[in-house]
């Protein structure tokens, strides 16, 4: 890359940190066992999985087995979203995302209309933000799962996800889609 171009797209893609990439690389060609398996490279590469499902988990916040380490973006939501329709289908059917989503997310709404799914797309204002009373007011009783992308990913607008998961009413679960980079 020509070092006079200005790259401007870094919500969308941007270039992993050189340490990352060392401690990557390091494993890929040195520590590569599966981690299912019980010989000593299985367990070390175990082990590797542990220290990091701690390390992400107290960067984010949450307990280490709530963690679920995926391939990419689309297969995370894909996950979330189809995961938490089918296992509160029988509380309501009702969904609430916004109409910035990633098309991951999208799409993955439309086909949950197709199978008998409601979904509300909150509109955003001028700035690309949606506001946590537009959330309130949507959810419904049977309302299952609110879903909003944290840092959109075109302009890189960033929601308040923390006050919306506060809202009293919040009796849905709350999916942030929050893409860490590969
Ligand atoms: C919320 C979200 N989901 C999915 C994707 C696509 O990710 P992937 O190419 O890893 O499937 C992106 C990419 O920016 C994204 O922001």
């Amino acid at each position: 890359m020509k070092m006079n171009n200005i790259y401007l797209d870094h919500a969308a893609s941007t270039p992993i940190r050189p340490e990352v990439a060392e401690v990557m690389m390091k494993v890929m060609t040195e520590q590569y066992g599966n981690a299912s398996s019980v010989h000593s490279f299985g367990r070390a590469a175990k082990r590797l999985i542990s220290s990091a499902r701690d390390q992400v988990s107290s960067v984010i916040g949450c307990r280490p087995d709530e963690l679920i380490f995926t391939g990419g973006g689309t297969e995370s939501d894909n996950l979330a979203l189809f995961g938490i329709a089918a296992a509160r289908a029988e509380r309501g059917k009702h969904i609430i995302t916004t109409m910035i989503e990633h098309h991951a997310v999208l799409h993955t709404c439309q086909k949950l209309e197709k199978d008998g799914y409601e979904v509300t797309y909150l509109p955003v204002d001028r700035y690309g933000r949606i506001h946590p009373e537009q959330v309130a007011e949507a959810i419904r009783p049977d309302t299952i799962l609110v879903s909003v992308i944290y840092a959109n990913n075109e302009v890189g607008t960033i929601q308040p996800i923390a006050e919306i998961g506060r809202l009293p009413q919040s009796v849905a679960s709350l999916f942030m889609s929050m893409l860490f980079r590969r």
